[in-house]
């Protein structure tokens, strides 16, 4: 298996061709961003500790039936994945009111919100990721009816198995973000990755952040020490790298 030509340059990843037409090798780098881009600094190890939990993460979701993209880690900070057509949406699915959430919203922070909530925003850097909602999804055409309410089961589905895979390693699941591709055969499988980057994780005790938000906060000293106490707590010692 090995790296053939560059497909995609993401803001943390990059994607390669291998031999295989239906596979990508998807490499995690110690990039971090906040703000669209907008700020950039280099995390030491970071990809390999983001790429440890997604494979660890998505394991456990296909062991509840959530097919992924995953295939196998071969490196600490490469997965070989298959190949999806990924969709432009940004599944987010929320928990517990903060962010973006309670600052556009007369939402208290910090409140229970139970059935949770499930947003979707179009994944555009240039139009900063703007809310759909089901007719926006149908005129830019990015996804079927059926392929929302499909999206919209899965998420939830991946936030019943996550909130209590994470509430074993004490930690609360606040909200995340997923996405979706189609594979060759047309079937809808989790792509991408679930990290400390795209989730708002929250020690179960102390309410403590564990997850990117510290560098959204400028706290870029704390972070690392966060993905590691995540890394920590959900890997098993026999399958630490
Ligand atoms: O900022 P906001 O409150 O909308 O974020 C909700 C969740 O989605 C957070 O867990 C955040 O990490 C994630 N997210 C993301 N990528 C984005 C926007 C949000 O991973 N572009």
């Amino acid at each position: 298996m090995e790296k053939k030509e560059l497909i995609n340059q993401g803001k943390v990843k990059s994607v390669f061709t291998t031999d295989n037409a239906d596979e990508v090798i998807i490499e995690f780098r110690d990039d971090m961003t906040a703000g669209d881009g907008a700020r950039k600094e280099v995390m030491t190890n970071k990809g390999a500790y983001n790429a440890v939990i997604s494979a660890k993460i998505f394991k456990v979701l296909e062991n509840e039936g959530v097919e992924t993209q995953f295939i196998d880690l071969p490196e600490n900070n490469v997965m070989l994945a298959k190949k999806l057509e990924m969709i432009p949406i940004e599944v987010i699915v929320r928990n517990i009111a903060t962010g973006s959430l309670v600052r556009k919203y007369p939402i208290e922070e910090g409140k229970k919100l139970d059935p949770p909530i499930v947003q979707m925003d179009f994944k555009d850097d240039e139009y900063h990721d703007p809310m759909l909602n089901d007719s926006l999804i149908q005129a830019l055409g990015i996804a079927t009816p059926e392929e929302v309410d499909i999206l919209t089961e899965k998420a939830l589905k991946i936030n019943d198995v996550l909130t209590e895979f994470f509430k074993d390693a004490g930690i609360i699941l606040v909200d995340f973000k997923v996405e979706f591709g189609k594979d060759s055969q047309g079937n809808i499988l989790l792509g991408d990755e679930i990290s400390p980057d795209g989730c708002r994780l929250w020690d179960a005790e102390t309410l403590e952040m564990l997850d990117k938000e510290l560098f959204r906060e400028g706290k870029d000293s704390e972070v690392m020490d966060a993905y590691v106490e995540v890394y920590n707590r959900i890997i098993p010692d026999d399958e630490k790298v």
